[in-house]
């Protein structure tokens, strides 16, 4: 994937003849991306047919990150769905040009699946809005300067998060509020500054994740739904000091709930 001449898809698409073979699963309908806070729900979401490491299946790296974990999941719903549970997320500020961040979305589109649920813990802007609180996301701001696209690919970005899953999304709860996610590139966490800028360009959640692997989901034609867990509010909206372990403790402490969230929405897919 770092060699300008390969050709991602075609790496995706061995991936994925990879997951067949290590999972006994052909083919997947519904592909999940578990951020900091949603590891659980892949238990609730159905019965888990097998579990892989990531580094066995072609083009995927070794997460290093406390909190999130180098596994794939086949998992079969009550209701039949194949779900690809990606537990192997790679993060732009690892160093990794975007191929690398969006590899695990291509290849659970070359895997079949046709919806895309991205999930991730982020900093909230919006005042109203406590740690422990999931959140839909309703559109994003690429602040990353980066896209996973590459040459002359100019595909629309209208209803990316698409309504419809959205609205479904709230008939399992109605109180989900929902904003615009920005992706920050980090690894350092925004300054005040920063989040004011965010705030004023029209941003409601913080983060470093999702708003790139959701540009490769639509390119594959994929519907995105997309899930922050307010994890800690952002810089200067927060008056102490963000911690990567207040981070991971809003997301132990939320995890039974959120989880439960997700795996009813997955459910209803
Ligand atoms: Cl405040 N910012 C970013 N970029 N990512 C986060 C976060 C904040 N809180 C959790 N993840």
């Amino acid at each position: 994937l770092d060699d300008p001449a390969a050709d991602p898809f075609a790496i995706a698409t061995a991936a994925a003849a990879d997951i067949a073979r290590l999972t006994g699963v052909e083919r997947h309908d519904i592909a999940l991306t578990l951020g900091s806070g949603w590891g659980r729900a892949a238990e609730l979401v159905g019965e888990t047919i097998a579990t892989i490491a990531a580094t066995d299946v072609t083009g995927f790296s070794a997460p290093a990150l406390e909190g999130h974990v180098g596994t794939l999941r086949s998992v079969l719903t009550p209701r039949g769905k194949r779900v690809l549970v990606i537990g192997a997320r790679t993060h732009f500020y690892e160093g990794h040009g975007p191929r690398r961040v969006v590899h695990s979305v291509r290849t659970a589109a070359a895997s079949g699946a046709r919806t895309m649920v991205l999930t991730n813990g982020a900093g909230g802007i919006n005042p109203h809005w406590k740690p422990g609180q999931p959140v839909l996301i309703s559109d994003h701001i690429n602040l990353t300067g980066a896209s996973p696209l590459e040459g002359a690919t100019f595909i629309d970005l209208t209803d990316l998060y698409t309504m419809r899953l959205r609205d479904l999304a709230r008939t399992i709860d109605p109180s989900l509020d929902e904003g615009v996610y920005c992706q920050f590139r980090g690894p350092q966490y925004e300054t005040p500054a920063e989040v004011q800028m965010a705030k004023t360009i029209g941003g409601h959640i913080v983060g470093m994740s999702t708003a790139l692997e959701a540009i490769a989901a639509r390119q594959a034609g994929m519907e995105v739904l997309g899930f922050s867990l307010i994890t800690n509010m952002a810089a200067g909206i927060q008056t102490t000091p963000l911690s990567h372990q207040e981070v991971i403790e809003a997301g132990r402490e939320a995890e039974p709930v959120i989880s439960d969230l997700l795996a009813r929405v997955i459910g209803a897919l």
